[in-house]
């Protein structure tokens, strides 16, 4: 566990604070109370109830498909278990894209009926009128931008974003005018690890990483990918912290054969 002396709830105040002493912000993601209770309780800063869970949880080829009644669902169950960590919930495709008011009333309702502490929605100066909004309506709002999932059918897959010149400027101005509108905190997903190191430093509101490099304030990773859950993706930014998928496989082979061989349960595990 990671020694935390401060160890009361995570406010946006407080990983602005750390953007300036140059502490780290760890986050994962979480889709359920069992496992962000102990995430949690190992001391990461925050939580991300990732649009992901609609590939991680439902097993979906997209995030598209995620409904804002199913974010709300799973968000219920990590607000439940985060004692520390602050909780970001991502708004799904389509609940902010429509209209300035269809994005407020959809993020007011997310926080009002999961708990969450804040919103994270994909995109630039394209939803900066929405942003604008929910953040005057008092509710905090984090960014995200390089490589947004949301826009798979747009850039034709998962690439590395803003490799050229044009996309590296326009994901700079968007950088700032999301911390400019108020942001309390910006993703940059799989761009180069130098654009990262230029919008950390020409922004105030605290950088995320994923894919980044290590120049950001602070890193996250999807809580199933980093416990090595699916052994299968291995992109070149991912580490895996643990192999579980062999530690489940065994278990489950280990359960099967005892109930096969009838010593499951032994007279010890009866009433
Ligand atoms: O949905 C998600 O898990 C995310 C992270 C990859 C940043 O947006």
């Amino acid at each position: 566990m990671y020694l935390n002396s401060d160890r009361q709830k995570i406010t946006t105040a407080r990983l602005r604070q750390m953007k300036q002493d140059g502490e780290k912000i760890a986050m994962l993601t979480s889709y359920d109370f069992t496992l962000a209770s102990l995430v949690d309780e190992a001391g990461v800063d925050m939580f991300l109830v990732g649009d992901s869970a609609s590939n991680v949880v439902c097993g979906n080829a997209t995030t598209l498909p995620i409904t804002v009644d199913e974010m709300i669902f799973l968000t219920r169950g990590v607000v439940r278990a985060a004692k520390h960590a602050l909780v970001v919930i991502d708004m799904p495709f389509g609940s902010y894209q429509v209209s300035e008011t269809e994005a407020v009333a959809n993020a007011i309702r997310m926080l009002k009926e999961s708990g969450a502490d804040a919103v994270k929605l994909e995109g630039g100066e394209e939803i900066l009128p929405q942003i604008r909004h929910m953040i005057q309506a008092g509710v905090p709002v984090c960014g995200h931008l390089g490589l947004t999932p949301q826009s798979v059918n747009q850039f034709g897959g998962y690439g590395l974003r803003a490799k050229e010149q044009a996309e590296a400027d326009k994901l700079l101005h968007d950088a700032k005018l999301l911390d400019e509108a108020g942001c309390f905190a910006i993703v940059l997903e799989k761009i180069p690890a130098n654009l990262a190191a230029e919008v950390t430093q020409a922004v105030a509101c605290p950088v995320i990483g994923i894919g980044a490099g290590n120049a950001t304030d602070g890193q996250v990773l999807v809580l199933h990918d980093m416990l090595g859950l699916n052994q299968g993706f291995k992109p070149k930014f991912l580490r895996h912290f643990a192999s579980l998928a062999a530690d489940v496989k065994n278990a489950v082979d280990a359960y099967v054969t005892a109930v096969k061989d009838s010593t499951f349960p032994s007279a010890e595990e009866q009433y």
